[in-house]
């Protein structure tokens, strides 16, 4: 067989759109791809299965990494040169996860956390691999959210963490141009995953606090996130717009993916912000079981 021609780098490959990817990749000989998984390779074979591991042999790397510590850049090169010889043609910086509840009581360790997975650690992942993808002229693509660009109750800090990728991401493109890389934010709307159970559970584990104004709300939240699971598109679609990323010549700097995430961008653009704000409290009422 021959030696695979493109090296890319997944973050969250160990579920939901992450895992979908990889295997999808990994079905293609020409590629290459060094999976971030906190947990290692043993994580790595019991989400994968031994056999597929085996069958994609060299071509499936690891890299464990929990993106909500702190690691150095210089580190993390070292490991991606010894994975792969230092090449990488495509970032894909899709890990994340939405840590719901009111921002007003919210605990800011948690706040702090979120940001550290969905936002600081994009930034040193992309700093780590921008040398490599300066020699492919390669390319980043950012997995960002409708909730990078219209804000939700009970969604501040995982809103904001997205809002940040946003505008850095526009904010690098400028800086990397010169470098040949190109840069795309993916805005999914709502997709079967593992995200709305945690999304969920965060709602859950927030409304159990001791002292808190917005429990029966968080509740109802989490429980309205639950029912509305079964309505969230397929996953196979964002998988397929993220594989088509990495293949097309030239890539745009943002896409909306799934009648919802199109539907609210639509709507936040067009309308007057008073009648979005009206919508957003009949909404916000029906969703939390508030009078
Ligand atoms: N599904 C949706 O409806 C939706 C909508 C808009 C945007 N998104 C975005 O899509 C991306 C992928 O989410 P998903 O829907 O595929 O959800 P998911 O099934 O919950 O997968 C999330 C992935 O992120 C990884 N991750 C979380 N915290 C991490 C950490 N500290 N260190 C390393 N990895 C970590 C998880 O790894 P572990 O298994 O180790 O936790 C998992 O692989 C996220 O950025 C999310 O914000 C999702």
């Amino acid at each position: 067989m021959s030696a695979p021609s493109r090296n890319i780098l997944l973050t969250g490959s160990s579920s939901g759109f992450g895992k979908l990817t990889a295997k999808v990749l990994l079905e293609q000989p020409q590629n290459r791809v060094i999976n971030v998984i906190r947990g290692g390779r043993s994580r790595a074979e019991s989400i994968f299965g031994a056999e597929s591991l085996a069958r994609w042999g060299d071509r499936f790397q690891v890299l464990d990494l929990d993106l909500a510590s702190r690691w150095e850049i210089e580190e993390v090169k070292n490991k991606i040169r010894s994975l792969c010889g230092g090449r990488i043609d495509v970032l894909i910086n899709n890990a994340g996860y939405g840590q719901l509840g009111p921002i007003s009581e919210q605990d800011i360790g948690k706040v702090r956390e979120q940001f550290e997975v969905n936002f600081f650690s994009v930034i040193a992942l992309t700093q780590a691999c921008i040398p490599f993808l300066r020699e492919t002229r390669g390319r980043i693509l950012n997995v960002s959210s409708i909730c990078g660009l219209v804000a939700f109750p009970f969604y501040a800090a995982y809103g904001a963490s997205k809002f940040a990728l946003e505008a850095y991401t526009e904010s690098l493109q400028y800086e990397v141009d010169a470098w040949g890389i190109q840069t795309c934010l993916i805005e999914p709307g709502s997709f079967k995953t593992g995200f709305s159970a945690r999304s969920a559970q965060a709602l859950e584990e927030s409304a159990a606090r001791p002292v808190g104004s917005f429990a029966e709300q968080e509740r109802s939240l989490a429980r309205f996130l639950e029912a509305k699971r079964g309505l969230a598109g397929s996953p196979e679609k964002v998988v397929r717009l993220l594989v088509r990323l990495t293949d097309e010549e030239s890539i745009p700097q943002r896409v909306l993916v799934g009648f919802d995430a199109r539907l609210f961008a639509f709507l936040h653009w067009m309308l007057p912000n008073v009648v979005w704000r009206v919508i957003m409290r009949i909404a916000y009422r029906k969703m939390t079981g508030t009078r």
